[in-house]
């Protein structure tokens, strides 16, 4: 077909950008500025989009990977990530590491705070057992804290002093979404070949915990009642932010109108 334009049919041209050793894709014709939203993003919940740098997060290297077929809409899970007063109820374990996760407070409410380890924990454990080699180039007041970033609309970035899990998510369709969770160590730790179950079993299990509970969720999010994305407690403004910030995405989309 010697007539065919290869340029005018060939693929598509995407927008990426590499941050923390992972491709950033954006499908926008015009791409909203990586620094102003991405970037952004951080800074906004810790306060300073420097205080992320100390955890290396370039150089780590992957300990573990998870997927995760939830029967879900991500926008479910993105709700249920940014708040916290269903963690003393369905994260026991993690509660014992975090106490203050059982008084409901959202890790996202605040912007610079990070969750404060119970005094026996030594370490982002599922049972609180020590933990793998620090990261060396923590802050004082980053150690025995984590910090929990969402970065809409696809990926939660969270912070422990040892590791870092990002989790990626994949709608597929309305109701289903395939998550991607790394769990991210010193590349030392890693070669070394040390055990990391213990930590990665923490997180694991609130995956587990909260997708199950999203996944419950879905079925009742059909309802008409819920047509207007239900009633939403002063606590939750941030996940009411997420709500303005989905519909004033979608009226900007062309192919929405
Ligand atoms: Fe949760």
């Amino acid at each position: 077909m010697p007539d065919l334009d290869r340029v005018a049919y060939g693929l598509v041209k995407v927008h990426v950008r590499e941050w923390l050793g992972y491709v950033w894709v954006c499908l926008a014709e015009e791409p909203p500025s990586f620094e102003e939203t991405v970037l952004g993003a951080v800074t906004e919940r810790l306060g300073a989009l420097d205080l992320i740098d100390n955890y290396e997060p370039t150089t780590l290297d992957l300990g573990r990977r998870i997927t995760y077929d939830v029967k879900a809409n991500w926008k479910l899970i993105v709700e249920n990530f940014m708040e916290c007063y269903h963690c003393g109820t369905i994260h026991p374990e993690l509660v014992e590491v975090l106490p203050e996760f059982a008084d409901g407070y959202a890790a996202q409410y605040y912007v610079g705070h990070g969750a404060l380890f119970g005094e026996n924990i030594q370490g982002f454990t599922v049972d609180g057992s020590p933990g793998v080699d620090r990261i060396p180039s923590l802050a004082d007041e980053q150690d025995r804290r984590y910090y929990a970033i969402t970065i809409k609309p696809q990926v939660f970035i969270n912070l422990v002093p040892d590791h870092v899990i990002i989790h990626r998510m994949f709608p597929l369709a309305v109701d289903r979404t395939i998550v991607e969770c790394d769990w991210l160590f010193l590349p030392e730790v890693v070669a070394s070949g040390k055990d990391l179950d213990k930590s990665v079993e923490l997180f694991h299990r609130v995956n587990e915990q909260d997708f199950e509970a999203c996944e419950r969720c879905q079925p009742r999010m059909s309802s008409r009642v819920y047509a207007d994305g239900g009633v939403l407690v002063p606590s939750e403004h941030h996940i009411g932010i997420f709500h303005d910030w989905v519909k004033d995405q979608i009226a900007r989309a062309p192919a929405a109108r």
